[in-house]
């Protein structure tokens, strides 16, 4: 959703300086192009080359330079921007455009530019709790600029507080919320994800190689589109997104339990997770010795969260995955009239690129009416996207 978005990153004058960089790299892996404003002091901590190296554009640093505005003018540069992030951004760099100031470059595109403009500021934790720097961040998100927040930690001037400049992965992400447009706005999604743990004893678990990345990708593409989002997942390694309703869960039941008690007020439910079929019969309380040559294991169905869903379906919309390693299509037909869904992602988890843990997949969608679209290799993130475009379909059949 990025591919060929044009984005104009204003970097200013604090240590989090350097981070703008891997902030340009993110970006520009993720398709935008990114053009790099930097104040005086920003040149200070790092050098334009390397923004330059980063995005394969020129740096603008000068509002008056002759070379610059040949190349591409101020305000040039403000009409072309889909979007102006500004991080990190300074108190001075607050205070300025609040007050309406445009004695630089940057502060110049601000005052230009009809595009969003968004924030990250980093500073000294009693720059940050300034009531002058939070009055002015009051006055201009009243008037519509974003903010990401800093965060709290240890400070490169040695306090410890709020000021950290945001993961970058954070400032990604609110790029492309911002960039999204909001056509889910009114749906309220159930997202499961990852997979669940069965416990054997206190040490030991039935899991299986689930990491998450469908269904969180679903979650935050469905926030970005305007949607409400309940995130329901078992044991991941990924960080909960923002914005979201985020619930952890361990086992099926537990997974069974969130679900089913959110469910009234959700319009839309998409199990995207790897629910164990089956748990140990009975959890040993003690660690199990290894004391038998040979050790059976008896196991019970765990329920079936979406077939229940199914039963009580009423007016939400039902979105199931179907991983196969044969008979893919044949499978998810049967899943999808068995759970009385409207749509199954079905995909075959032995082809390369697809399943479980890796950033991309490869699937079928198939409908109610038996029509199967085949999408090719793409990643979790625009799979995720291309599942919502079928919501709004579905919605308006
Ligand atoms: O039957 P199968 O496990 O292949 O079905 C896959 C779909 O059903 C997935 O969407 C999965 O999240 C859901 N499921 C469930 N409860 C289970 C097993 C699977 O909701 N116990």
């Amino acid at each position: 959703m990025l591919k060929g978005r044009k984005i104009v990153l204003g970097v200013t004058g604090g240590i989090a300086a350097y981070k703008a960089a891997e902030l340009v790299r993110e970006l520009v892996r993720a398709g935008a192009e990114v053009f790099v404003v930097m104040t005086r002091n920003a040149q200070a901590f790092i050098t334009p080359l390397t923004f330059q190296t980063l995005s394969g554009h020129s740096v603008t640093t000068e509002l008056f330079s002759l070379t610059e505005e040949s190349e591409i003018g101020h305000i040039a540069l403000a009409d072309r921007a889909e979007l102006l992030a500004i991080a990190p951004a300074t108190a001075n760099i607050i205070g300025k455009i609040a007050a309406g100031i445009a004695d630089d470059i940057l502060t110049t595109i601000v005052m230009a530019t009809k595009a969003p403009v968004l924030l990250a500021p980093a500073m000294n934790v009693h720059m940050w709790e300034n009531p002058i720097c939070q009055e002015n961040i009051q006055k201009l998100r009243s008037r519509g600029f974003h903010f990401i927040d800093p965060e709290a930690g240890e400070l490169a001037c040695g306090y410890e507080g709020k000021g950290r400049l945001a993961e970058i992965p954070a400032i990604v992400e609110e790029i492309r919320s911002i960039l999204s447009p909001k056509d889910l706005s009114g749906e309220t999604l159930l997202v499961t994800a990852g997979p669940t743990e069965e416990p054997i004893d206190p040490v030991r678990f039935l899991s299986n190689r689930s990491s998450g990345k469908m269904g969180f990708a679903v979650a935050r593409a469905a926030r970005r589109r305007g949607a409400q989002v309940i995130l329901v997942s078992g044991p991941s390694a990924l960080p909960a997104p923002s914005g979201v309703k985020f619930i952890p869960v361990r086992t099926a039941s537990e997974m069974r339990e969130a679900v089913l008690g959110s469910l009234p007020g959700v319009s839309t439910l998409v199990m995207a997770a790897a629910v164990s079929d089956y748990r140990p019969k009975g959890t040993s309380p003690e660690k199990i010795k290894k004391s038998r040559a040979e050790l059976s294991l008896p196991l019970e169905l765990n329920p079936d969260i979406l077939h229940e869903a199914g039963q009580r379906k009423e007016k939400r919309l039902l979105i199931g995955f179907a991983a196969e390693t044969e008979s893919l299509l044949a499978n998810a037909r049967k899943k999808l009239a068995e759970k009385n869904l409207d749509l199954i992602v079905a995909n075959d988890v032995r082809l390369p690129g697809a399943g479980f843990q890796v950033d991309t997949n490869v699937a079928k969608l198939i409908d109610r009416s038996g029509k199967v679209e085949e999408l090719p290799l793409m990643s979790k993130e625009d799979l995720a996207d291309c599942v919502l475009d079928r919501v709004l379909l579905l919605r308006s059949a």
